[in-house]
Order: C-alpha cells, then structure tokens, then sequence
C-alpha cells in the first residue's frame, strides 16, 4: 500500500559502488514491512531547505523487515549532497510511494528490461519474483552498465542475464530492445511471458511496441520528474492513449503499456 507518511531514516550504511553509483541502506521498519517493487520513496537529501524540494528514488532491494536499499546515481546537485550523508545519521522519508508493478503469478516468467539508470526497481522485483526471471540490460557501453557488483547479484537472482552494449564493449552489440526482440522470436512458449521495464523514454516506447507485436502484456516504470510526489502538482503527468493525463507518483509510476501515449510522450520530452 502507497504510505503518505515521513518517517525519520537512519542511514545503516553509505557506499561508492562504481560507475557512479552509491548504496544507501536505511532503516525505515514501516516502509521496510510494506514496500512493493517498483513503488519509490521521497528522500530529502538534506536538512536544510536547499534544495527545497525531496527526490524520488526507486527500492531497489528489502535487506530485511526494517531496511530498504537504494542505489542511485549522481548527476546533479540533490544527489552530489546526498553523497555527504554518514551512517548514523538520519534522513526524511516519504514512502514508500505510488503503484508499483503487479505481483507476477505463480506461472508467469517474468522478463525484465532495464536501460540506463533503470535497473534498481527491477532489482527488487527481481529479489521477489525467484530464478525463473530473465533480464535483459543495455547501455550504451561497458562503463554504463550497473555496477559490477549489481550485475552480480542480478545474475544470482535470475535464471538469466542478456546483456547488449551500442559498442558491443559487453555483452551482444546493439540494444536492449534488439535483443529482447530477438529473444521472444525464438521462444515458442510465450503464454506465461510479461514484460517489466524501466530505463529511458525511447527505450519505453520501443519495449511497448515489442510487447505489442508478440501480443505479450508489459509494464513500465514512468520516472518522471516529480516535484510532491503526492499528487497535488501534476508536474509527473504521463499521456494518456485514452486521452488526458495521468499522474506518475499517483496512479503509476507503473502503467499498462498499452495506456500510454507514446507519441505524445516523446514529445513532451523533446519540448523540455
Ligand atoms: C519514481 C522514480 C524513481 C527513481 N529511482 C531512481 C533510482 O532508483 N536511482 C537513481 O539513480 N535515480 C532514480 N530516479 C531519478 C532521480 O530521482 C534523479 O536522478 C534525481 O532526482 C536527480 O536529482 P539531482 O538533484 O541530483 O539532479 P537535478 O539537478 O535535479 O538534475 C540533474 C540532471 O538529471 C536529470 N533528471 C533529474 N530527474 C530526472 C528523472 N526523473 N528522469 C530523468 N532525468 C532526470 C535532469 O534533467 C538534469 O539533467 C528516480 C526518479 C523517479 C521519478
Ligand atoms: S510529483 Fe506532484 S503530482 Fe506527481
């Protein structure tokens, strides 16, 4: 169940992990007992006002009934000052947040598509979800994947992981998209198979249209800027196919593909 409650974190660990990325373990027991994969929690990365507003970070695993990790990846001002954070001390938590990706059952073999900086809420459904999963990762290169150590865990967590880089530096060259696509040709069986994907736009609208054709059901995790993460500013609003909006911290960020207007989509991005 989506938590509108804030909750004081104690950061039980803090650690560089590679390619950018930091893991934070907190202890947040509430949040720990009740997060589903793909929900994400608000964090203010400070305790001053600046910057003003919390960030939105994805789960990317439950240690245990009172932690919660998160892997993030710095790229701005929010995240370089959340890097300063020690163990022991404690953060603001708002969570956990929002729809996250329906529960597979008991038959369905799970595919997972991550792109970019994607992996982390797969990496928690992947933790729930057991060996029967196969992930698929791309990036651009070698040094864009998931930190060694994550790639690790997703192999110890998955049946299997098929990697494509653009430069062919790890993995099979090309997308992600290519080889998923390929992937589902050759499987004959193809009734138990649902997608779940997170990673860039582009990359969205490529794996719904993959779903599409193979007539496969796909989810996708919408990570769109937010502001409150509560619903109120509308500033995460995704296209709909139907017509009109739908907020990403409220009703998704996980949506049926086929709800989405990927046109509109990409070009709401593009006018940013
Ligand atoms: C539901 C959700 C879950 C997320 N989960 C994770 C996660 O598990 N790990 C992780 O590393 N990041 C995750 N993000 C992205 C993360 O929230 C942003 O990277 C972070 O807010 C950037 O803050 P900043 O102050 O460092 O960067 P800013 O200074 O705010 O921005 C720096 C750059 O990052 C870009 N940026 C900021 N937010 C986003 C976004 N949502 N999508 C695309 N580009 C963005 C900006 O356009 C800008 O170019 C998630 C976002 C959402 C909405
Ligand atoms: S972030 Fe404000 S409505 Fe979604």
């Amino acid at each position: 169940m989506p938590s509108n409650r804030l909750h004081r974190a104690l950061i039980v660990s803090h650690k560089p992990v590679g390619r950018g990325y930091y893991r934070l373990v907190l202890k947040a027991p509430e949040a720990a007992r009740s997060a589903l994969p793909g929900q994400f929690v608000m964090l203010r990365v400070s305790d001053t006002l600046d910057p003003l507003l919390a960030r939105p970070f994805g789960i990317s695993a439950v240690i245990s009934r009172s932690s919660l990790e998160i892997l993030y990846r710095v790229v701005g001002k929010g995240t370089t000052m959340l890097t300063t954070a020690k163990a022991g001390q404690s953060l603001s938590l708002l969570g956990p947040l929002g729809k996250g990706f329906p529960r597979p059952e008991k038959k369905t073999v799970p595919v997972l598509v991550a792109g970019g900086s994607g992996f982390p809420p797969l990496h928690f459904l992947a933790q729930r979800a057991g060996s029967r999963t196969h992930l698929f990762l791309g990036a651009r290169n070698k040094e864009c994947l998931p930190p060694a150590d994550i790639v690790r865990s997703f192999k110890e967590l998955a049946d299997k992981v098929h990697i494509a880089t653009d430069d062919g530096s790890a993995g099979q060259q090309g997308t992600s998209t290519d080889i998923l696509d390929a992937f589902l040709t050759k499987t004959e069986r193809r009734e138990h198979l649902v997608l779940y994907a997170c990673g860039p736009h582009a990359m969205l609208a490529a794996v719904s249209k993959i779903a599409a054709e193979h007539a496969i059901p796909c989810y996708v995790s919408m990570e769109e800027r937010m502001a409150c993460g509560l619903g109120a500013c509308m500033g995460c609003s995704v296209p709909m196919k139907a017509g009109g909006y739908k907020r990403a911290c409220k009703e998704g960020p996980v949506f049926d593909s086929r709800e989405i207007d990927w046109s509109e989509q990409v070009l709401l991005k593009l006018k940013r």
